[in-house]
């Protein structure tokens, strides 16, 4: 079923556990991650980003993620990832998304609280949920490269911004990167744990792709209750594709090719969803 975000966040915040969102583009990644959930009775969301509305048509794509988040018997929230346009944000709420995220971490703090304000001002009236950021959380959404971290959020600023926007979910920047990351990823928890302690809303960690187990725990004690994915789904899609098409190239057998790469995204989500501990919680 359909849900704000809000209130699946609410459920997390309230149990001490993470929702998982994970990236779609088509068809075949969307069915994975929704049949993950439903075999893990977890809550879920299923994030879009403008990429993706562009690569797939925002018609196409938002109808079909819609239909899956209906049909399905467990909560699901559909939620536009990284948006810096009001524009694209107004069109997503009027379609049925249930959260959006407004970016403006690339501005400086004035604007980006003075443009997440009217993403809220647009999205509050009808229920829907708003994610912002604040720090700058690096690397590109759709490519995966070696990143280092920079410009992380400064508690005091993230306090002051919750206040003065009044959005649902915050997305800190705590040595967390978008991609690979460069050797082994150092999150300042220390940072995470006052931003916890100033910040009454839920937060948010962009760039779970690579973080360890122990890594990911830590996070949720710190009061993350989101963790994006992408990364590691694209890279088991690819996986799987370079190794089934070998094998099938002369059937031209589209369900036969893209059967075993759904089964392996929908392993990567599953095992995502035990460890950020929302399994069971459907
Ligand atoms: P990864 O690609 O590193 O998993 O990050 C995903 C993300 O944060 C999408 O907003």
């Amino acid at each position: 079923m359909l849900v704000p975000m809000a209130e699946l966040l609410a459920a997390a915040q309230r149990e001490g556990y993470a929702a998982g969102a994970f990236n779609t583009y088509n068809l075949e990644i969307t069915r994975a991650i929704v049949r993950a959930a439903e075999a893990q009775q977890a809550p879920l969301i299923v994030q879009v980003g403008s990429s993706a509305l562009r690569y797939a048509g925002r018609e196409a794509l938002t109808a079909l993620v819609l239909a899956e988040a209906q049909r399905s018997p467990v909560p699901v929230a559909v939620h536009l990832d990284h948006s810096a346009k009001l524009d694209e944000i107004r069109w997503c709420v009027e379609q049925g998304f249930t959260s959006v995220m407004i970016d403006g971490s690339a501005l400086p703090l004035a604007e980006n609280i003075a443009l997440t304000r009217e993403a809220v001002a647009i999205a509050r009236p009808h229920g829907v949920t708003v994610e912002a950021e604040l720090g700058s959380i690096v690397g590109e959404e759709d490519r995966a490269a070696e990143r280092e971290a920079v410009g992380l959020t400064s508690p005091a600023q993230a306090e002051q911004f919750v206040q003065a926007t009044a959005v649902d979910a915050l997305a800190v920047a705590v040595g967390n990167v978008h991609g690979f990351y460069k050797g082994e990823p150092k999150l300042d928890t220390a940072r995470l744990d006052e931003i916890h302690r100033r910040v009454p809303v839920p937060l948010v960690l962009h760039g779970a792709s690579g973080l360890s187990d122990a890594a990911i725990q830590r996070s949720i004690q710190g009061g993350v209750r989101k963790f994006n994915v992408n990364t590691e789904l694209r890279v088991a899609l690819f996986t799987a594709l370079a190794d089934t098409l070998p094998r099938i190239h002369a059937h031209y057998d589209v369900p036969g090719l893209f059967t075993p790469a759904i089964a392996a995204m929908q392993a990567v989500v599953e095992e995502k969803l035990q460890l950020f501990g929302s399994a069971g919680k459907a």
